[in-house]
């Protein structure tokens, strides 16, 4: 048998999108308001979904305590209160969009799983506009 859990998360952070081999024009042109030179931040919202076997001791397929500290340490820990751009190693060349922070938040938190799981990472930017992605 098996069951997704999933764990609400939230941080805030500061990004600009803008690629450091095109010009200002084009970085205007492709990201707008987003490429402001002097930041701007967003209220993240994280959604942790991990699909396994239920185990038949514990009846759970994750501690949520553990996913929780992963959570913590992985995301909250490194990004929360953070300029993206700036702070955080992973987006020093990579466009900090909520594609690839979701793809990072993925790539931190997966080889700390049990690798039979499968780990789903569904990323609010704002409370209309979310990414999803699962490891393709
Ligand atoms: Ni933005």
């Amino acid at each position: 048998m098996k069951a997704t859990i999933s764990r609400k998360a939230h941080f805030n952070a500061a990004h600009r999108l803008y690629r450091k081999d095109w010009s200002d024009e084009k970085n205007d042109a492709v990201f707008g308001k987003c490429n402001n030179p002097n930041f701007h931040g967003h209220n993240y919202e994280l959604i942790v979904s991990v699909t396994g076997d239920i185990d038949q001791e514990t009846g759970y397929v994750i501690d949520m305590k553990a996913l929780k500290d992963i959570i913590k340490i992985e995301v909250e820990d490194a990004f929360d209160h953070k300029n993206l751009n700036v702070e955080v190693p992973e987006f020093a060349e990579l466009n900090p969009t909520a594609e690839n922070i979701a793809v990072v938040i993925y790539n931190k938190i997966k080889p700390r799983l049990n690798p039979s799981f499968d780990l789903e990472i569904t990323l609010y930017e704002t409370p209309r506009n979310f990414v999803i992605y699962s490891g393709e």
